[in-house]
């Protein structure tokens, strides 16, 4: 069977990876793919915002199965076209992917169905959402309800820093129509994890859970990013808990979503705080997370083809995981995430990896003067070793026998699981 992913991150070049290594699987194709997925797959110049040139493709190859990577062709619909077109895809509806693409949907459906997740209110008015504010107090946090590349979120500590959010949302349209509905949630205060799933309808495959480092600096500091580095498993975290997540939230959401005439299929990402009372909700996605995915797939066993065909046959097979550890650090252009600069040449000790060590490329190209980075998050230096302790410092071993010009990473991945090894890190990240 050949295989089609869509996208162009270090998500989808794990995926891609991953499926490269199934005896099923005769073929990884990448659209568009990125320079640094090559030797895993073959990339194609169609971008995922084209349908039509992605469904003729499709059709002539003869695809056996799509993934689509990123939420916003979910969000605009193209699992629908493939499935009107009989072309088996693995990824939400768009009305499904409304899941991620409105936290407000995903709120009432977790109200109405009991799922653990903070109280919540939903404001196009700045003056009301300001008195709701003064009303609960800080800290709270204001969201904007559609889709803003991660940044749309805004924890804030003081009344101020609140206020300052609902102005640059309501009143100056920061995120456009996306912020132009703001949810103002409750502060979760807990332990933060991120839980996956395979899902069909209310065939729900859980995956190993993962711990992502959302802010940009050390010691959880600076601004929220898409990811700068993540861990699995996360043994500070009680497996209990985790089962109780798996029950209360994946499987009742996907029930509900049944329910309500939306069923769900693809992955569905539980973002959660493990608090005294036990797992919330922070967020679901519709989607493999990023960098999630880069540590979690490397501890699959099972085919990954075969976990996604037997999910879609309705089967809860169960899969297998590798007892090893598997921890990624990002690497980023100084500047992420917020303006950087592109083109800054990469050091080609980066790129060699040793036995369980790899690098799943995101913002890079190759060009005549050899790879240079292409985005704020340029990449993940990833290791799988059989404890935590020796994939962190595998990581960070490799990482510190290359020049990181321009580059900034976290010296402090899986601290929060481990105790932190300092292995030469720390002189060349950045801390504000
Ligand atoms: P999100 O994009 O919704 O995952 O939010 C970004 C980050 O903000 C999360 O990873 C959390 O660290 C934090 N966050 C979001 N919602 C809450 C909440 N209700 N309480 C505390 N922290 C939150
Ligand atoms: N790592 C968080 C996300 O993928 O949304």
């Amino acid at each position: 069977m050949k295989v089609l992913v869509i996208g162009k991150g270090g998500r989808e070049h794990a995926i891609c990876w991953k499926f490269a290594q199934s005896p099923n699987v005769t073929e990884v194709i990448a659209a568009p793919g990125s320079d640094g997925m090559r030797s895993v797959a073959r990339c194609v110049p169609i971008e995922e915002h084209e349908a039509d040139d992605l469904l003729t493709f499709s059709a002539e190859e003869n695809i056996g199965l799509v993934v689509i990577g990123p939420e916003a062709p979910l969000v605009n619909g193209l699992a629908d076209r493939f499935t009107e077109a009989g072309i088996r895809v693995f990824g939400p509806s768009q009305k499904a992917a409304q899941v991620e693409g409105s936290k407000e949907f995903a709120k009432i459906l977790m109200k109405k169905h009991a799922i653990p997740t903070g109280d919540y209110a939903v404001f196009t008015e700045l003056d009301r959402a300001k008195d709701y504010v003064r009303k609960h107090g800080a800290p709270i946090v204001i969201k904007a309800d559609g889709l803003a590349a991660g940044k749309g979120v805004v924890v804030a500590m003081t009344e101020t820093e609140a206020f300052k959010a609902l102005e640059d949302m309501l009143d100056s349209k920061q995120f456009g129509e996306a912020g132009a509905r703001v949810v103002i949630e409750e502060y979760v205060a807990g332990e933060e994890c991120s839980l996956m799933a395979f899902v069909h309808g209310e065939t729900v495959v859980p995956m190993v859970v993962a711990q992502d480092h959302k802010r940009a600096f050390e010691g959880d500091r600076g601004p929220n990013t898409g990811g700068m580095g993540a861990y699995s498993p996360v043994p500070h975290l009680n497996e209990k808990t985790i089962a109780e997540a798996e029950e209360q939230i994946l499987r009742r959401m996907a029930k509900a979503m049944s329910e309500e005439g939306c069923p769900f299929t693809g992955i569905l990402y539980a973002g959660l705080m493990i608090t005294e009372k036990g797992p919330k909700v922070i967020e679901f996605n519709a989607r493999f997370g990023d960098p999630e995915t880069q540590v979690v797939l490397p501890r699959l066993k099972t085919p990954l083809d075969d976990v996604i065909v037997s999910v879609l046959n309705g089967e809860e097979k169960e899969i297998l995981w590798a007892e090893e550890a598997c921890l990624g650090v990002v690497l980023a252009s100084e500047g992420y995430p917020d303006g950087y600069e592109k083109g800054q040449v990469l050091d080609s000790n980066l790129l060699k990896s040793e036995e369980g060590q790899l690098f799943f490329h995101a913002g890079t190209k190759n060009t005549e003067a050899g790879w240079v980075t292409n985005g704020g998050r340029v990449g993940i230096v990833t290791s799988l070793a059989n404890t935590l302790e020796q994939a962190k410092s595998a990581a960070y071993n490799d990482l510190a026998r290359v020049k990181l010009d321009g580059l900034f990473y976290r010296s402090d991945i899986g601290n929060r699981a481990i105790s932190p090894v300092t292995a030469g890190a720390s002189s060349i990240s950045k801390t504000k």
